[in-house]
């Protein structure tokens, strides 16, 4: 199994291009479900969860084409996808794909919208917690579907084989209940609308592809999106934002190490509150023609408290990075975690970095300390993963970091990216 190799202590100075979102691109290549039409995505990143998505998905019949030419795919940088599902061949999604990767349940949307019926396996729980579907059956099942469980599926119909527009309030804000009521209720006869509704920007970035394709959206970005249903959408073609995950992780290793990065095609509208999180703990964050630019000169880190919240708040995906930050901050943060209850497996981990971090209920309290030392760790989780490898950047000597896969499912090129700022970091195989 691959590792990392991580030689701590330089700065990173330089450039680092921000790839095309994974949870933008996840949804809006399941969107390809809805039309018979090509819908082509352009800058897709290459990652394993985008890898699977393409099998799970061909599973369904929807065929692809990378830049015209499927032998690129292997080039590692994020592509223009076709995607063509002009026969839905099968409307069962089993469980040894969705098992694999959980918004993979997300085709329940679209294969109801357009099929009038979908059986799905239930993802099951994962590391960060047990992630049910209730809010998103519950969203379809507002929409007039009828859902029964047999066998660790669920068997979704809609009445007359379509679905119908209504009201419907989320109980909880829910990213992935969101895209599906989206993608569901674009091709319900008549209005939806969707209450408490999430606001990340990646539903907002789905419902412009889906807006391209035909259908009739209103209010994404708030938390009341209006929908009025359309008989069928035809092909697009559609630029995946940027990955704010993916810059707001660079950003904190070069808050982490010093130095000055420019993250290229990084937006900083996607990440205010963080942004703001990492000024007050003294990086200096600034926007380009290019990017944004972050810098941290001289003066070390200040413990900052954070709670993750749904967007516009501090988002879940980066706190364990900068729990990561804080491990070498000057005082004591507090990080309290809303979002799932189980993600804090890497506090483990930055321990034995010799990092002082105690757990209490669904907060961190992190005691910053003068100097980490690098150490064989284990990666848990995507984004717990990568906490560990801001850590090992700023970390006396040597840090390898196991289970490299975790950060294959989001990272595209990551050893390079860092490399290229003067990170000493490789990929050790075997
Ligand atoms: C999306 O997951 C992201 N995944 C996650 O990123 C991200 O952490 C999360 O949103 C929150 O921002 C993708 O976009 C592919 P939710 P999702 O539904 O949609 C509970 C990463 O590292 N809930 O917004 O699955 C749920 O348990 C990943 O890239 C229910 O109770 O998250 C959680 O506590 C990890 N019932 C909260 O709602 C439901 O039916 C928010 O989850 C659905 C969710």
């Amino acid at each position: 199994m691959d590792r990392i190799r991580i030689v701590g202590g330089n700065e990173l100075n330089g450039r680092i291009p921000i790839s095309g979102a994974k949870n933008a691109a996840l949804p809006l290549m399941i969107a390809s479900l809805l039309t018979d039409d090509t819908l082509t995505l352009e800058n897709v990143p290459h990652l394993a969860d985008v890898e699977q998505l393409i099998r799970i998905l061909g599973n369904h019949g929807v065929d692809y084409s990378v830049n015209g030419r499927r032998e690129r795919q292997h080039e590692g940088y994020s592509r223009t996808i076709n995607f063509t599902a002009r026969h839905i061949v099968d409307t069962t999604a089993p469980y040894e794909l969705v098992s694999k990767m959980r918004a993979s349940f997300w085709v329940i949307g679209p294969l109801l919208a357009r099929m009038g019926e979908a059986k799905v396996s239930l993802p099951g729980g994962c590391a960060i917690g047990t992630r049910p579907v209730d809010l998103l059956l519950e969203v379809l099942q507002s929409l007039g579907a009828e859902i029964d469980i047999e066998s660790g599926y669920v068997i979704a119909k809609a009445k007359h084989r379509r679905l119908a527009g209504n009201r419907h309030r989320f109980g909880k804000v829910t990213v992935g209940g969101t895209h599906v009521g989206l993608m569901a209720a674009s091709l319900a006869r008549g209005e939806t609308v969707l209450e408490n509704a999430a606001r990340e920007p990646e539903i907002v970035d789905l419902a412009a592809c889906l807006n391209a394709m035909g259908a009739r959206i209103s209010g994404a970005g708030t938390d009341t999106i209006t929908i009025d249903g359309v008989d069928s959408l035809s092909g697009a073609r559609h630029r995946v934002i940027p990955d704010r995950i993916e810059t707001g992780t660079y950003a904190m290793a070069v808050a982490m190490t010093g130095g000055d990065v420019v993250l290229e095609g990084g937006r900083i509208e996607l990440l205010e509150r963080a942004f703001d999180i990492l000024t007050e703990a003294g990086a200096d964050i600034s926007e380009t023609p290019e990017g944004v630019r972050v810098r941290r000169n001289g003066n070390g880190i200040r413990a900052v408290d954070v709670t993750t919240e749904p967007f516009p708040g501090f988002p879940t995906d980066l706190q364990a990075q900068f729990m990561g930050l804080m491990t070498m901050a000057s005082g004591q943060s507090r990080i309290t975690e809303t979002i799932f209850e189980n993600r804090f497996m890497h506090v483990q981990e930055l321990a034995r970095l010799g990092a002082r971090i105690s757990l209490s209920g669904q907060t961190a309290i992190v005691d910053g300390v003068q100097r980490l030392k690098g150490a064989p760790v284990m990666a848990t989780d995507l984004r717990a993963s990568v906490s560990l490898v801001i850590a090992g950047l700023a970390a006396e000597g040597e840090t390898t970091v196991g289970r490299v896969y975790h950060l294959d499912r989001g990272f595209e090129r990551l050893e390079e990216k860092l490399t290229g700022c003067g990170a000493i970091v490789e990929r050790i195989s075997g």
